[in-house]
Formats: structure tokens, sequence, C-alpha cells
């Protein structure tokens, strides 16, 4: 099973356009996979709250970490009603082998909308071993190896070091467009030329 989100708020988006592609070409080769699509900007998944906090210390003290268990926590009708929200959006994490984000930088991070699904998501000591991530992602500038900017990407930095550390996901795979501000802001027009080479780059390697 395929699974794909996309959190950008725009839709004439680079980071949608990439993980479309990506998602044709992978629907193309598993014909007979399930496909499941989340817009995470256009139909938001809520912030977690006081249950969601109670579901989470009960795995916790519980020691419970098998994820077909979880349900057991929700004890009270606000613990159900937080757990009716989570339910689904972690069958489908559970089901997936491949998860594809569709993703911008925003504010050298990634958006709310995507880091609300995360947190709804992600339980202590909670392993997703054996699936593999896709990143399609966005950025206004360029933070490349080498680039002034490089430490300032804590987009690729929080996301690589979440999926590994927490959810034991080796096979976590990039792809950016980078400079996409070339487009806008006319003090970076010089650097068009070097968008479009990436966004043709990013295209190629969704492909491959
Ligand atoms: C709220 C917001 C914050 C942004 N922050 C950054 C940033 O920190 N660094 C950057 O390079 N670009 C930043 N940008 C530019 C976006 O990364 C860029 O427009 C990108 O193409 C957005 O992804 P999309 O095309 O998929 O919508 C920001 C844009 C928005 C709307």
């Amino acid at each position: 099973m395929l699974l794909h989100l996309d959190a950008s708020a725009r839709r004439p988006s680079f980071s949608r356009r990439l993980s479309a592609a990506f998602a044709a070409h992978w629907r193309a080769a598993h014909p007979e996979a399930r496909y499941v699509y989340r817009d995470l900007a256009a139909d938001p998944v809520p912030h977690i709250g006081q249950a969601w906090t109670e579901l989470c210390d009960h795995i916790l003290e519980h020691g419970i970490t098998d994820i077909a268990r979880y349900g057991e926590a929700a004890r009270t009708p606000a613990q159900r009603a937080a757990w009716a929200i989570v339910e689904p959006l972690l069958e489908e994490v559970v089901a997936a082998e491949v998860i594809l984000i569709g993703t911008p930088m925003y504010n050298y991070s990634i958006p709310s909308a995507l880091k609300a699904w995360l947190d709804q998501i992600t339980f202590p000591k909670m392993s997703l071993a054996g699936r593999s991530i896709v990143v399609t992602s966005a950025r206004g500038g360029a933070y490349g190896p080498g680039t002034p900017r490089e430490p300032y990407d804590h987009q690729e930095r929080y996301l690589r070091d979440f999926f590994a550390g927490h959810f034991r996901i080796e096979d976590v795979t990039f792809i950016h467009v980078e400079l996409v501000n070339a487009l806008i802001d006319p003090a970076l027009a010089h650097r068009r030329e070097q968008h479009e080479e990436s966004l043709a780059a990013a295209l190629q390697e969704v492909a491959r």
C-alpha cells in the first residue's frame, strides 16, 4: 500500500507536483496495490489534546508496544473520542509499505499541518521498521551541501532524525526542488536557471 500525504497550503505547489508524479509512477508499477491519499492542508488533522496525552501516558505506563493493543488505552468518553481520530490514521500508517510525503519547507522546518499528523500518529517506543519513506519537498532557497544555508535545514534534518530515531525507518529518500523563490523575488531572479535545473533533476529522480 502507498500512503500519500500532502502538506502545502497552496494548490499550485511544487511539493504536490512531485508527490503526484511519484504516486503516478508507483501506482503504474503496482496496479493491484491499495492507495490512500490525505491532503493534510485541505483536510487538517486536529492538534492533539489532553485526552490524547492520556492515551499516550497509558501506553507508556503499561509498556504497550503492540499497536493493535493501543485501543485499550481509551477508557473515558474523551479518550474514546481522541482514539476515534487516531485509529484510522494509524491504520493507514501501519498498512503502508511506502509513505509518501509532499511537504514544503516552512520557516526552516515543516508545515504545522504535517506536524499535527505526526503528533497524532506517534506513540512511545513505536517501531515502523521495514517501511520506506519518500519525501518530496520544495524550498524557497537553497540548502544543499556546502551552501551557506545548509545548517538551517531543519526540514530534512528533523524528518530524517525523527523517522530513524523514533520509528526505526532507515529507508528514507528526500527529493528537493530548491530556489522556488527565484520565480517571485526580484533579488533572486538571477538564480531562476538554477531553480529550473533543480526542478528537472527532482522530476527525473521521482521517475527513477
Ligand atoms: C509560511 C512560509 C514559510 C516559508 N519558509 C521558508 C523557509 O524558511 N525557507 C525557504 O527556503 N523557503 C520558505 N518558504 C518558501 C517555500 O518553501 C516555497 O514557496 C515552496 O515552494 C513551498 O512549497 P510548495 O511549492 O509545495 O507550496 C516559505 C513559504 C511559506 C508560505
